[in-house]
């Protein structure tokens, strides 16, 4: 049985390539709804029933062994209807990694990058009162940076002063101190995050939790006791697969995809 891996467009990409790592001995889905990209503009109520119609069509096509909703923007609305509507469906979400940043940080100054749905969410501000209190949290919303790592992905050129007028506010001085941790609370992130570090004023970490989110899917799947599949079956486990549910994808993005073992497109 497969794992599908969701997001809004290739952002969720960066999370499937250290999933495909771990388990090599799966069979991977990548779902892009890219008709619906932006995830970060929409209002809540569209979205999440967006959301909750989309995966009854994905759960009865590919029946999933487990779901990974490598999206932040998806994650913080809709992990919580989407496991009351599919009870039977075993979900991982990917939310902003407020805790680890907390935990880490030595000036208690830490910005949050993310989308300015992510932003706005109820979930979000309770990670922040639930495991951040004692630091200064700032939620950088941007509309621009899911679109550049888009094109930055699929044609290779970012504008660098666009990147660093998105992250400016993400670093604060305050009484001598300054932000030390800029956590990227959106999958789309991690491919610029070279270009940010350039742009950046000053160095800071950040955290970018793609790898976590692989083996939180890998360690869900050791702890069911599920065996890894033996040479035979391993040879039979069918080409990983990508949806995009606008329809089959353009040529930049299919090159894309193939780089990262996505050898067949199919309509949703
Ligand atoms: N990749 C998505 C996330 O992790 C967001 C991109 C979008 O706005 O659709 O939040």
């Amino acid at each position: 049985m497969s794992i599908l891996i969701f997001d809004s467009g290739i952002g969720g990409l960066t999370v499937l390539r250290e999933a495909r790592v771990l388990l090599a001995d799966r069979r991977f889905v990548y779902v892009a709804d890219d008709a619906g990209f932006p995830y970060g503009d929409w209002e809540e109520p569209q979205l999440l029933k967006r959301m909750v119609d989309l995966f009854g069509t994905l759960i009865e096509k590919w029946d999933p062994r487990l779901i990974v909703i490598a999206c932040n923007t998806a994650s913080t609305l809709a992990i919580e209807a989407l496991r009351k509507a599919y009870p039977d469906q075993e979900f991982v979400g990917t939310v902003p990694a407020i805790k680890p940043a907390a935990e880490r940080t030595r000036s208690g100054l830490v910005s949050v990058l993310a989308t300015p749905g992510t932003v706005r969410r109820q979930y979000t501000r309770d990670l922040i009162v639930d495991h951040a209190s004692r630091c200064e949290v700032k939620l950088v919303g941007s509309t621009a940076l899911a679109r550049l790592a888009e094109q930055y992905m699929r044609g290779g050129f970012v504008d660098e002063t666009a990147v660093a007028a998105e992250i400016a506010p993400c670093f604060e001085e305050s009484e001598g101190r300054r932000t030390d941790i800029v956590v990227l609370a959106c999958t789309h992130y991690p491919f610029l995050v070279n270009r940010m570090r350039k742009m950046a004023p000053w160095p800071v970490d950040w955290i970018d939790t793609s790898e976590a989110i692989a083996r939180r899917a890998a360690s869900l799947l050791e702890q069911a006791g599920e065996p890894v599949l033996a040479d035979e079956a391993l040879a039979e486990k069918g080409e990983d697969v990508a949806i995009f549910t606008s329809g089959i994808p353009d040529f930049s993005t299919r090159k894309l995809l193939s780089g990262f073992g996505l050898t067949s497109c199919q309509p949703l």
